[in-house]
């Protein structure tokens, strides 16, 4: 089957692009000596485990669920004798989850003293009989991002990282690692800025003699396979950190991974006249199937378009849902689109299959994995069972 042959709305997910992705990220490893992980809460189509997993480290997760389903898939290609690592952070984990959590997790972050304790008994006896390690997660309270508030876990008030004001003058007793995560889609800049300002105040942390830190955790939210990410002075950053505090270090990207590797295929079903632009109603909808659209915002890449006002034909995109603010965006095309036209949303891999809902009954769109050789194949489809079966 090829590409122009699925039912639409359709997720297709790009074999070569997420390759592609991936060996950046593992030269990145490589001269770095990083260990870096998918963070599966923006991209956890599953089937494609098996190739992330040939070059990456492991996981985060963002909870139990998440973390069984790396536990249960991310092996690399022919070879389940290979197991990466399983790390979990949750801002308060359930005491029912706990001890399943620390039979298949590597790594658990926690998010306060209150949660360490809490959970004490579970994880210390995890550590004592296997590989578990267990971290802090901190807030260095240095915010590099004004765009977007609700993506900053260091604005003011945030819930997310211990203040250093906070800690305790020595690390509690079997925290073997720190933890941050401030970044949102950054170049290496910010994290640069973030580092320096953490190894300012918490340095004491990562030099106490009597309580070593194995490991260093810089969170994600890092474009390291965008082309203009300055992967050079990432790699210098990882060797300084590792060479200077002994510590393991890792990177947790989502985004990174599957950036600009898959489309939401969808079909033009009506053409609303407006007082403004002509409206294109879509079999998809930015509310049920790429909400980031309408929460971060954001206006999402469409195959061969432009701008409005760009080319000749102007449209607004839109839903066949009941919210009027469904709305994905203005383009512009250089032809009149038609009925049962089909356009192409670019960069839908990530935040997309992870976060959608069927709102109005919406039907959920079907995966689709395009391989290298050009032939697709669908990896799920759903229908009106999935969503009953949610109610
Ligand atoms: C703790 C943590 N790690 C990693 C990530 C992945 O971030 P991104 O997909 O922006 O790289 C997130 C995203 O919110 C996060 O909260």
């Amino acid at each position: 089957m090829k590409i122009n042959e699925v039912n639409t709305p359709a997720y297709v997910i790009d074999e070569k692009k997420l390759r592609e992705n991936c060996e950046i990220l593992k030269r990145v490893q490589d001269s770095s000596g990083a260990k870096i992980l998918l963070a599966q809460k923006a991209f956890s189509a599953y089937s494609t485990y098996p190739i992330i997993a040939k070059y990456l480290a492991g996981t985060t997760s963002s909870g139990l669920f998440e973390a069984k389903l790396a536990h249960e898939e991310f092996y690399p290609e022919n070879d389940k004798n290979i197991k990466p690592e399983v790390h979990v952070f949750e801002p308060a984990y359930n005491d029912d989850e706990m001890e399943e959590l620390c039979n298949i997790c590597d790594h658990m972050v926690f998010n306060s003293l209150n949660q360490l304790e809490h959970h004490r008994n579970k994880w210390e006896k995890a550590v004592h009989d296997s590989t578990l390690s267990v971290g802090l997660r901190i807030n260095p309270e240095f915010s590099t991002q004004s765009d977007h508030e609700i993506y900053d876990p260091c604005a003011p008030g945030s819930r997310l990282g211990i203040r250093l004001c906070d800690l305790p003058d020595e690390i509690p007793e079997g925290v073997e690692g720190l933890h941050f995560h401030t970044l949102c889609e950054q170049g290496f800049e910010p994290l640069k800025a973030t580092f320096n300002a953490f190894e300012k105040h918490f340095r004491k942390y990562l030099t106490d003699k009597n309580h070593k830190i194995k490991w260093l955790n810089l969170g994600g939210g890092h474009h390291i396979t965008k082309d203009d990410y300055d992967r050079e002075g990432l790699i210098e950053l990882v060797r300084y950190i590792k060479e200077t505090y002994d510590v393991e270090v890792y990177l947790e990207p989502g985004e990174a991974i599957a950036i600009d590797a898959g489309y939401l295929i969808t079909t033009v079903m009506d053409v609303v006249k407006t007082e403004k632009y002509p409206v294109l109603i879509l079999d998809t909808s930015a509310a049920c199937h790429m909400p980031d659209v309408l929460e971060m915002p954001y206006r999402p890449p469409l195959k061969d378009s432009g701008e409005a006002g760009e080319k000749e034909y102007t449209y607004r995109l839109s839903s066949r849902t009941c919210l009027a603010g469904d709305i994905i965006g203005d383009y512009s095309f250089d032809k009149e689109i038609q009925i049962g036209d089909r356009l192409i949303f670019e960069d839908m891999a990530i935040y997309s299959m992870v976060k959608n809902n069927t709102f109005n009954g919406m039907a959920l769109p079907d995966i689709v994995l395009l391989h290298e050789n050009g032939e697709v194949n669908i990896i799920k489809h759903f229908g009106y069972e999935d969503f009953k079966m949610r109610l």
